[in-house]
């Protein structure tokens, strides 16, 4: 447990014992009662979390709340007196910028630094500006009309333009986290805080060792194979081999022992990621361990992955069988890094290896019939089931804060 303070809405709130994967908007919901900050997607995507941290504009859902120590925050609670947001709040009632009003106290925090920042603002860039706030109801005419309504009403007024410090639109934190600066172990640092690191670089053995300098999502898997530990050892060398068991994976060109570049195509229902690149893979033959490098680009967006997996093979049951650990740690950059913290990814993981662990049954079966193997290996993710999973945990999620069980 972390102990923080915050100044919210003017008040000081001291010692506030949280877990240091907390994010700011569960404090301020849970701890702080002020349910005026919504969650939506939990994930920074559609904004209904929008709280300024130090006057500007944040997601609460992905600002961890370590990272905000001694910040002032003001949530919707905190703006009633605001000059701003009662024009913003007449302007909306009026030109119908809401509905159901889930999206509305995020649409406010983030009309207001619009109004504030952009006095000459036309339609189309108050639609760009507002565009990482998501409405789910009303459609966007009205909320547009609002804003534009108070931008033009404070210029025909003569209204102070009040300046706002920021000169570029990104990430924000406190800054003075006290607690983060004592002990960062275990932390994993937001993105304003985090040092800025190469991605992952040559060694001078020429690996793309992945830059450790940078948070890591970590995961562990584990399968048994039901052939012994030297053969399974043997097949894991042949790297063409183990390749063309991950299903959706193909090699660009011709692998060496060492070097590898491989293609990997994931669908996540709508989403389809094409991703390709270059691994380095180091063996010991004494221990059976082995550890991947790698890094990897999305051709279809602009995500980009680095990581690493390591693996150690055991023999079980009298050495007929083996069992492979494998960790991997890996840093999504881009569009997809939204999905690297959610269950989304653990249950991609856990899929892949069961599918790998079936075509490399497979192909130790088949290893003098390789067309045999081929013919039954699973060459393809489950989309629908993925996808199913997916809601399936969206819905529980969303029942537990609805009941708060
Ligand atoms: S709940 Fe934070 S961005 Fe959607
Ligand atoms: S008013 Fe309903 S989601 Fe925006």
């Amino acid at each position: 447990m972390k102990t923080i303070s915050l100044n919210v809405n003017g008040k000081a709130h001291k010692g506030l014992a949280i877990e240091a994967r907390t994010q700011l908007a569960d404090v301020l919901r849970d701890e702080l009662n002020l349910t005026g900050t919504h969650l939506g997607c939990e994930h920074g995507v559609c904004g209904a979390c929008t709280v300024l941290i130090d006057g500007v504009p944040a997601r609460s859902c992905i600002s961890l709340a370590v990272a905000c120590d001694n910040a002032e925050i003001t949530t919707i609670e905190g703006m009633d007196d605001d000059e701003v947001m009662k024009s913003l709040r007449t302007a909306f009632t009026e030109e119908h910028g809401l509905q159901c009003g889930f999206c509305t106290p995020g649409m406010l925090a983030s009309a207001r630094d619009v109004v504030l920042r952009m006095p000459d603002a036309s339609d189309q860039e108050i639609r760009y500006a507002m565009s990482g706030n998501l409405c789910r109801c009303t459609g966007y005419v009205g909320i547009v009309k609002a804003v534009k309504r108070v931008i033009d009403e404070r210029r025909a007024a003569g209204l102070a333009q009040i300046v706002n410090p920021r000169t570029e639109v990104g990430p924000v934190g406190s800054g003075h986290a006290e607690v983060m600066a004592a002990d960062p172990a275990g932390i994993v640092l937001p993105a304003s805080t985090a040092p800025k690191a190469a991605p992952a670089r040559a060694t001078a053995a020429g690996k793309l060792k992945a830059d450790d300098s940078r948070p890591m999502t970590r995961l562990q898997q584990s399968f048994t194979v039901a052939f012994p530990r030297d053969e399974v050892w043997e097949f894991f060398g042949r790297l063409d081999q183990v390749t063309t068991c991950l299903p959706g994976a193909s090699l660009l060109n011709e692998p060496t022992a060492t070097h590898v570049e491989p293609r990997l195509r994931v669908k996540v229902g709508p989403i389809v990621a094409d991703f390709e690149g270059a691994a380095d893979v180091e063996r010991d033959d004494a221990t059976y361990t082995g550890t991947i490098y790698g890094s990897a680009r999305d051709t279809k967006s602009a995500s980009a992955t680095r990581g690493e997996v390591e693996y150690v093979l055991s023999p079980i049951n009298g050495g007929a069988e083996t069992r492979v650990d494998v960790q991997v740690g890996f840093a999504l950059t881009g569009p997809l890094a939204q999905f690297s913290r959610s269950g989304i990814v653990m249950d991609i993981a856990k899929r892949m290896t069961d599918a790998f662990a079936q075509n490399l049954h497979q192909r130790l079966s088949n290893r003098d019939n390789p067309d045999a193997a081929a013919e039954s290996q699973i060459t393809e993710l489950n989309a629908g089931s993925l996808l199913f999973s997916v809601l399936r945990s969206r819905v529980t999620g969303f029942f537990k804060r609805l009941f708060g069980h």
